[in-house]
């Protein structure tokens, strides 16, 4: 297979990702990335939160110029691609219908295999897109708009849940409260922003879950509740103390995270951690595992920005694993809202 450098690859695979609300595609070559185009959906924005359907349907906007465009960035030819890596689940249906069946309908016009990618697996695996890489065994919080788990990761394919929330995930508890500060949905990368010029200074609870479970729910009712009990004094507390209570929510779902991931390094002995999904983008968070790590003497990994957030690099290094394993699926697969691994 040659480039147009008339470079040889041995193998070359095209990933899609349009689990929630990004449509992405990359292109990774012998394991080198050659592109990762991303094209967001603004248009949720104004409802609070993403709308299923709208979500599918920018999809199939987005799907066709989104590949053209990492194809071209990555200056490769259709017949160069080895196999199609696609994010089977878990997300919203309608929007994992849309990049299943463009996967599927372009490998079987091309000929070649279909590498089937849990999204949540591959948010871990984003680590491996460039050096240095994690060494195993090691400890991943995965936080996203809807999980948020403890991962021992063994080897690339072979990973174990430890702990995860009962109920909201950190990205929900971020993106919930902030509409209630009337901020715009995605409101985790807001409250980032407005917590750097406030305090910690309102003081609101921690959940007690057993073992390395995590519950966000309680805390969303109690902030609910506190600014109720505030509005009631003086209409314009939110404006006031916007950047506190941004601090506040912010430090609050941060110790959460980061006290249950110090007990699980702790009952596994493990002094390898990261943090992976669109919340290890937050400010907070990768400001204290460094400390931490600092701290214990852990080896910590903090994903670069572009790969915290939903992208198919992350789905293409996956599929990369997956095509060396010969782990390939067929043309009858379905997409997965609620996958398992
Ligand atoms: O991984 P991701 O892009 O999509 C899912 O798989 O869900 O994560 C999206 C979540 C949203 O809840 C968003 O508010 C949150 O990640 N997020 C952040 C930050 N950037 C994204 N939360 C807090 N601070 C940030 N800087
Ligand atoms: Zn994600």
């Amino acid at each position: 297979m040659k480039s147009e450098k008339n470079l040889v690859y041995k193998s070359v695979i095209l990933a899609i990702e349009s689990s929630c609300d990004d449509t992405s595609a990359a292109v990774l070559a012998d394991r080198q990335l050659l592109s990762n185009v991303v094209a967001n959906q603004k248009i949720h924005e104004k409802y609070g939160g993403v709308v299923p359907e709208v979500a599918s349907r920018a999809h199939l906007e987005h799907i066709i110029p989104v590949v053209d465009q990492a194809i071209k960035e990555a200056k490769i030819e259709k017949s160069q691609i080895s196999a199609i890596a696609v994010t089977r689940g878990p997300g919203l249906m309608g929007s994992l219908l849309v990049g299943n069946v463009f996967a599927k309908s372009l490998a079987y016009s091309l000929g070649i295999p279909i590498l089937d990618v849990h999204h949540m697996q591959a948010h871990i695996l984003a680590h491996f897109i460039e050096k240095p890489c994690p060494s195993f065994p090691f400890l991943c919080l995965t936080v996203s708009g809807g999980h948020t788990q403890i991962v021992k990761i063994v080897n690339h394919l072979e990973m174990t849940i430890l702990g995860e929330t009962i109920d909201d995930a950190a990205g929900e508890a971020f993106d919930k409260t902030g509409k209630m500060l009337g901020l715009t949905y995605p409101a985790g990368p807001q409250i980032d922003n407005l917590a750097q010029l406030g305090k910690p200074v309102f003081k609101f609870p921690e959940p007690k879950i057993d073992g390395l479970n995590f519950s966000f729910s309680g805390l969303k009712t109690s902030i609910l509740y506190f600014l109720k009990r505030q509005l009631k004094e003086n209409p314009e507390f939110i404006q006031e103390n916007l950047h506190d209570l941004c601090a506040s929510i912010q430090h609050r779902i941060v110790t959460i995270l980061i006290n249950k991931l110090e007990k699980a390094a702790r009952e596994e002995n493990i002094q390898h951690i990261a943090i992976a999904g669109g919340v290890s983008a937050n400010t907070g968070l990768r400001t204290a595992l460094t400390e931490l790590g600092k701290h214990h003497g852990w080896q910590t990994y903090i994903p670069k920005f572009q790969f915290c957030t939903d992208n198919a690099a992350m789905i293409a290094i996956t599929g990369h694993f997956k095509y060396q394993k010969g782990q390939f699926a067929d043309q009858t697969i379905a997409p997965s809202a609620r996958m398992n691994w």
